[in-house]
């Protein structure tokens, strides 16, 4: 038997795995840098607790694989599951080839493979660890049947262990309009299980399963974090064996039958993410920095944007759209998007979602006086579709009933009136494929607002009988892939009724995400910071709404919403024709800012502020740490009487910074009583340390005020 052990280390991460030619890898280490170890250390590293032989327990230690195993006494969530044909198959790889690469990409730093096979079950297995620069650690699996006839592949989960310090669970639940709702649990033995089967990641979706240590925060403790980078259903877990052992872990989510291998067939799951940090935004930066790091990630000025959603809803008419795009070019946009109700029949929710050709009753000359009167304002135009859907109303429907996904004999429940079209059937994919690119070509379209409002439940393929999410999410994200291909030019955005398709298996294929049906800056206050950790505030979509939210009823004034649309990809959700001529002046002047602002906003790193419940602060501060911002809002009446700082964390504590308020002009109120700090009203120059430390003085902001403070190191 030969052994080796792989020291794996970047972005100031170390992954430490045992390797052997008759076993699959182990992680032995996932977490801070160990530094250069010789072989010596290396092997102290991967010594195990030895058990005891008094107790009923295996006789040889317990090891979690990253492909956790039950012979190797795992008792938590399985690796593999699957049969062929109700053998019991556990798995069995004891012949492992490991082969470690040093790679030249801007992405990726050292690379493991192991490719191992199970000569009992008749399976192949090659299993990929990836170190990206960031230190954020990935790892897929395919497996492969080698074996005569069908092996039926349950579900294939990868794990990673967690030390024994990890006492604390973070996840996120939420709801359409209230997505990213942050929960904190106790690490208790036994299986801490979340699951999303809405064929979609959904609102309510984990996003990321943190494991910490005691009390951790935003710079406080250390954390461990997985995110499973699939669209579709998905599990992730923690684990605590009753011997205190901690793994986190998480795979597809495959329905019965989904995944059939013929002789020679493979499947591949989607890249297990992880990342370690000191503090969850250190954990949040490295995500951040690996994505910024792709040669296809969108470069610094992402464009102000302006939807039409909650402006006109489904009534388009030619003549307030140009009123409308004249005033979003006025006050700076530099996109503007035609949200649903263009195409055939899509007068309202209840029918046309199928039928991808402008409809000639409300758009007589097509979209053509739109689309040029939007460029010579000098904007991009955007487009909205919602292509894995269908009306029963439509005249797709009516032709494919056969396209369907849902069970063949009855009809299926509807939801917001719709069904789901079976992308995953190869002649429905190339309709809709032709149907897209004809649209975006006879304009040469910038960008689509690619929608998906509903969840797919019952998902059968008619043709097969067979459950279809696994392939729908696949066929989805080929669909996105062809169409990018022939209009490269494109930019798609991930909506899915606000925030529920957002994961980093999608944003391989799109540039933007819609965060949030809710343009509420007090919800989305909450929603960005939490929707941050995962996504770089330059792909998620932040609107300034109506003065009154639609999806709350709540009002609140043009500078909270538009400091709370800051730090995101600006854009305009409102219908700027009721706005005063003050209101718009001053939309348009955030705007002018945001722009300014926005190569530090798309690069910088961003720090979470720890502050009493009433107050969400946070900055965000260049690499060189020589530019930065802070935005500070009041989410509710704050629990005591000012006199409170703010610690500005993540600037150079060596340099001075002259901290000048952005926009002194707004938000003057000449009935105040408030005394508020020199800053607020003079810039000042503040010592980095005295800033980090003591803090700047807070201003007194009401309910729903907030600021946007700029620093700049002198
Ligand atoms: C749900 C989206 O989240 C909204 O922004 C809007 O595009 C509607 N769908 C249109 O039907």
């Amino acid at each position: 038997m030969t052994e080796a052990v792989f020291h794996l280390r970047a972005g100031g991460v170390s992954v430490v795995v045992a390797t052997s030619d008759t076993a699959l890898p182990v992680i032995c280490h996932w977490g801070r840098d160990l530094g250069p170890l010789d072989a010596g250390a290396l092997a102290r590293v991967t010594e195990h607790a030895p058990g005891t032989r008094v107790t009923s327990e295996p006789d040889r230690p317990l090891a979690v694989g990253v492909l956790p195993e039950p012979k190797q006494a795992w008792m938590g969530p399985p690796g593999l599951t699957g049969d062929r044909d109700g053998a019991a198959g556990f798995p069995d790889f004891d012949a492992v080839a490991n082969e470690y690469e040093r790679v030249d990409s801007a992405t990726v730093a050292q690379r493991l493979i192991a490719t191992a096979t199970d000569a009992a079950n008749g399976l192949a297995l090659r299993l990929e660890f990836e170190l990206l620069r960031s230190g954020l650690l990935r790892t897929r699996a395919v497996v492969r049947n080698d074996g005569a006839g069908r092996y039926r592949v349950d579900g294939l989960d990868l794990a990673l262990p967690v030390p024994g310090r990890a006492v604390e669970l973070l996840d996120f639940s939420g709801r359409h309009g209230g997505e990213r709702r942050p929960q904190r649990s106790t690490i208790v033995d036994g299986t801490h299980l979340r699951e999303q089967r809405r064929g979609r990641p959904g609102p309510d979706s984990a996003t990321l399963l943190v494991a910490g240590t005691a009390d951790f925060g935003f710079a406080r403790g250390e954390v461990w974090a997985v995110h499973l980078g699939w669209s579709g259903n998905a599990r992730l877990w923690a684990h605590r064996t009753n011997g205190g052992r901690t793994a986190l872990g998480g795979g597809e989510l495959l329905l019965p039958g989904e995944v059939m291998l013929g002789p020679g067939e493979e499947y591949e799951t989607p890249w297990l993410y992880a990342a370690h940090g000191e503090g969850l935004d250190d954990a949040s930066a490295r995500i951040h920095e690996a994505l910024r790091a792709r040669p296809v990630h969108p470069a610094v000025g992402r464009p102000v944007t302006l939807n039409t959603w909650e402006a006109v809803y489904f009534d388009h008419t030619l003549a307030p759209l140009h009123e409308l795009a004249a005033l979003a070019a006025d006050v700076g946009v530099e996109r503007f998007v035609l949200d649903d109700g263009w195409f055939l029949g899509r007068r309202h929710d209840r029918a046309g979602l199928g039928d991808w050709t402008v409809d000639p009753a409300v758009w007589p000359n097509g979209l053509t006086p739109l689309v040029e009167r939007v460029r010579e304002l000098g904007m991009q135009f955007g487009i909205w579709f919602e292509p894995e859907m269908i009306n029963p109303d439509s005249e797709l429907a009516r032709a494919h009933p056969d396209w369907v996904l849902a069970p063949l004999h009855r009809d299926a429940p509807l939801a917001r009136q719709q069904l789901v079209l079976n992308v995953g059937d190869p002649d429905a994919r190339a309709h809709l494929r032709d149907r897209i690119v004809d649209v975006v070509t006879a304009h040469r379209i910038d960008y689509i607002k690619w929608d998906h409002n509903r969840d797919l439940v019952e998902p059968v393929d008619r043709a097969s009988g067979r459950a279809g999410v696994h392939r729908q999410t696949r066929a989805v994200y080929e669909l996105m892939h062809e169409i990018r291909a022939a209009c490269p030019w494109l930019e798609i955005e991930s909506c899915s009724a606000g925030g529920g398709r957002i994961d980093l298996g999608i944003v391989e294929r799109t540039d933007r995400f819609w965060t949030s049906d809710s343009n509420d800056p007090l919800e989305r206050q909450r929603i960005q910071r939490w929707t941050s950790l995962l996504m770089p505030p330059e792909l998620l979509g932040a609107h300034v709404g109506a003065a009154t939210a639609h999806v709350t009823g709540r009002s609140s004034s043009i500078d909270f919403r538009a400091i709370t649309s800051m730090v995101g990809s600006f854009g305009i959700e409102w219908d700027i024709r009721e706005a005063t001529a003050d209101e718009r002046a001053s939309l348009a002047g955030w705007i002018a800012e945001f722009v300014r602002l926005r190569p530090l906003i798309e690069r910088g790193r961003i720090h979470r502020l720890e502050t009493e419940p009433s107050i969400i602060a946070q900055t965000v501060v260049s690499t060189d740490r020589a530019h930065a911002i802070a935005t500070i809002a009041t989410v509710d009446s704050p629990a005591h009487l000012p006199g409170a700082a703010l610690r500005l964390t993540g600037l150079d504590p060596e340099a001075a910074y002259r901290v000048t308020r952005v926009r002194p002009e707004a938000s003057v109120d000449p009935t105040t009583t408030r005394r508020q700090p020199d800053w607020w009203t003079e810039p000042g120059i503040w010592p980095g340390i005295v800033l980090a430390e003591v803090g700047l003085p807070m201003p007194i902001l009401r309910p729903q005020e907030a600021g946007l403070i700029e620093l700049v190191a002198q």
